[in-house]
C-alpha cells in the first residue's frame, strides 16, 4: 500500500469542478512527475495530497489513516510541499524562511536545536542560496527566491516532497541543477513528486510519469512507455517526433515545424 494515497477525489473550488473521482498512489521511493497542460488540475492535486485543499469528495489517506484526522504539525514531519506561488512573510530572512521549514520538528518547550541548525546548513547549501542567507527574501531576483522555498521544504526533512513547478524562474543551468538534487534526494530514498512542464526534463529524471488532462490521470509509468507522440499531441495539442536523447536515451520531444515555416 503507497504511504500517500487519494481515492475518488472531488476536487474543485466552489462551484468550479475541477476532478471527478481521481485516484492517485503516490508510488513510494519513486521520482514521479506529473506533466499536463495548463489549468487541468496538476496542482489542485498536489494541494490535495499536501492537504492545503480539501476534497469535496473522496479521502487522501496517509499509512492507510485519513489525512484529515492527523495534527497538521504531524502531516507537516510527513509531507513537504513548494507551492506554484508561495508567498513569503514580510521582510522575512532567506536563513529565517528555511528555518521555518523546521517548525513542524519543534514542541512547544524545544528550542532551536544543533540538528534544527544542521538541516538549514545543508538546506541552504544544496540550494545554492548560502550566500544569501541574509538577505530579505523580498529582495530576491525570482531565481533565487525560489530555491530559497526549495531551500525551505528540504530543510523539513519528510519522506514525501512535493514541488509544484520546483524549475520555473530558474535559468537553465539552475533547472538542472535543482533536477539533480530531486534525483539525489531520490536516490537516497525520499519519494518525490513534482510538477514539471519540460516534457524532456520529465523524461530524463521521472523515475515515473503521470499524465493530466481536463482533471484526469490519462497515462502513467515509465517515461518510455508514456512518452509517444499520439499522446503528446492528443494531450497538448502538439504534433511532435519522438526522438532518443543521445545522452540519456530517454524520449525527447522535437516539436514539428509549422508547415508555413517548413514551405519558407
Ligand atoms: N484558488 C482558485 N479558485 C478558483 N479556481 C481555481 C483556483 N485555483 C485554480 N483554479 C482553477 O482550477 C483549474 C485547475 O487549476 P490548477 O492550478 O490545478 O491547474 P494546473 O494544472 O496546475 O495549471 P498550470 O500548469 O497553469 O499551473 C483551473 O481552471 C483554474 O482556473
Ligand atoms: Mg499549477
Amino acid at each position: 500500500m503507497a504511504i500517500l494515497s487519494a481515492a475518488g477525489l472531488r476536487l474543485g473550488y466552489d462551484e468550479r469542478v475541477v476532478a471527478e473521482d481521481l485516484s492517485f498512489d503516490v508510488p513510494d521511493g519513486e521520482l514521479t512527475v506529473i506533466i499536463g497542460p495548463n489549468a487541468c488540475g496538476k496542482s489542485t492535486l498536489l494541494k490535495a495530497l499536501a492537504r492545503t485543499l480539501k476534497p469535496q469528495a473522496g479521502t487522501v489517506t496517509l499509512d492507510g489513516r485519513p489525512l484529515s484526522s492527523y495534527r497538521s504539525k504531524d502531516v507537516a514531519k510527513r509531507v513537504g510541499m513548494l507551492p506554484q506561488s508561495p508567498i513569503a512573510p514580510e521582510s522575512i530572512t532567506v536563513r529565517d524562511l528555511v528555518g521555518r521549514g523546521r517548525f513542524p520538528h519543534q514542541g512547544v518547550f524545544r528550542q532551536w536545536s544543533h540538528a534544527d541548525e544542521q538541516a538549514v546548513e545543508a538546506a541552504l547549501v544544496a540550494t545554492g542560496v548560502a550566500e544569501l542567507a541574509d538577505r530579505h527574501v523580498s529582495e530576491l531576483s525570482g531565481g533565487q527566491r525560489q530555491r530559497a522555498w526549495i531551500a525551505m521544504a528540504l530543510a523539513q526533512e519528510t519522506e514525501l516532497l512535493l514541488l509544484d513547478e520546483p524549475t520555473t524562474f530558474l535559468d537553465i543551468a539552475h533547472q538542472y541543477e535543482v533536477l539533480e538534487l530531486c534525483a539525489r534526494l531520490h536516490r537516497e530514498g525520499r519519494t518525490l513528486v513534482a510538477v514539471l512542464h519540460d516534457l524532456n526534463q520529465a523524461a530524463r529524471y521521472a523515475t515515473h510519469l503521470v499524465v493530466m488532462k481536463a482533471g484526469v490521470i490519462v497515462a502513467s509509468g515509465t517515461p518510455g512507455e508514456v512518452l509517444t507522440a499520439p499522446l503528446v499531441e492528443d494531450v497538448f495539442g502538439l504534433p511532435c517526433e519522438i526522438i532518443d536523447d543521445p545522452q540519456t536515451h530517454t524520449p525527447m520531444v522535437v516539436p514539428l515545424a509549422a508547415p508555413t515555416a517548413q514551405a519558407r
